[in-house]
């Protein structure tokens, strides 16, 4: 896995003409079209990327992009694996390849149901914490020692000064943030009703499928994480309304413009701050 994400940076550079990014973005789903506001774009498939994964999700594309953003060097993942495709390790080499290529912040960015009745479909939230609920972690094994400890701290692994920027940014745009806690549930069936009044006794406001994983592996490497959640409904047993997928990349995309100006500025922000 090391020698895949070395790889993986050596093909990124010889493709780009050596780019240095300091962001790495990913994209949940609905939400590829961040990567569109890319500027001086260069599109890597993940076929020609060693390690990468091949995703199956409708709404997720299998591209890396590197370019420009808020005047910033990034490269962004559109498209992202799930541990319920079968793989629990399968974002460790392309998190790895973030960290390889010099990249100092991972921006994650999610679809997700939300545990708090008042928060309407399409509002964003910053993930301030998470809990992991799925069945396994993604540095289970031996340790790659010249990534990271054996037992990385999680205190602190949603960086409270990120977190506060993007706040401020929120703020100044005029886009309402909510802050909360993350729950990452395998799937991929969507919850049951008492599962979902089970986590918000947890401690949960949120709950997918994704980005714990993701988040593990960048906080053993180092990368400061920031992650926003687009909450595309209430979660099970909540309204009346059925959860589809559909629902989910209905209001991913509802959200995808606010979400896009966040991001965008965000970055500008960071490379000013
Ligand atoms: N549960 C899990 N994952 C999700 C949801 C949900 O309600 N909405 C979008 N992704």
């Amino acid at each position: 896995m090391t020698e895949d994400a070395h790889r993986a940076a050596d093909i990124i550079r010889e493709k780009t003409g050596g780019a240095q990014p300091t962001a790495g973005i990913i994209l949940g789903s609905g939400l590829g079209d961040l990567g569109s506001e890319i500027e001086n774009v260069t599109i890597v498939s993940y076929a020609d990327l060693p390690g990468f994964p091949k995703p199956g999700v409708e709404g997720h594309a299998g591209n890396l992009l590197v370019g420009q953003l808020g005047g910033a060097t990034v490269v962004c993942l559109q498209g992202r694996a799930h541990s319920y495709e079968g793989d629990l390790k399968a974002m460790v080499t392309p998190v790895r390849t973030f960290k390889t290529l010099g990249c100092e912040v991972m921006f994650a960015t999610n679809a997700a149901g939300c545990l708090v009745a008042d928060r309407a479909p399409g509002s964003l939230m910053a993930i301030s914490d998470h809990i992991n609920l799925q069945p396994g972690n993604p540095l289970t094994g031996p340790n790659d020692d010249s990534f990271g400890p054996r037992f990385p701290n999680m205190v602190d692994a949603y960086d409270p000064a990120l977190r506060a920027l993007l706040k401020k940014t929120a703020s100044e745009l005029g886009i309402t943030l909510y802050e909360g806690v993350y729950a990452g549930y395998l799937g991929p069936n969507f919850e049951t009703p008492a599962e979902i009044r089970a986590f918000r006794t947890l401690g949960a406001d949120a709950v997918g499928m994704s980005t714990v994983p993701e988040v593990l592996v960048a906080r053993h490497c180092g990368l400061r994480v920031a992650a926003v959640s687009v909450l595309t409904n209430l979660a099970a047993g909540m309204s009346d309304e059925p959860l589809t997928h559909k629902q989910t990349l209905h209001f991913a995309d509802l959200a995808a413009k606010d979400l896009t100006r966040l991001v965008k500025r965000f970055l500008s922000d960071l490379a000013g701050a």
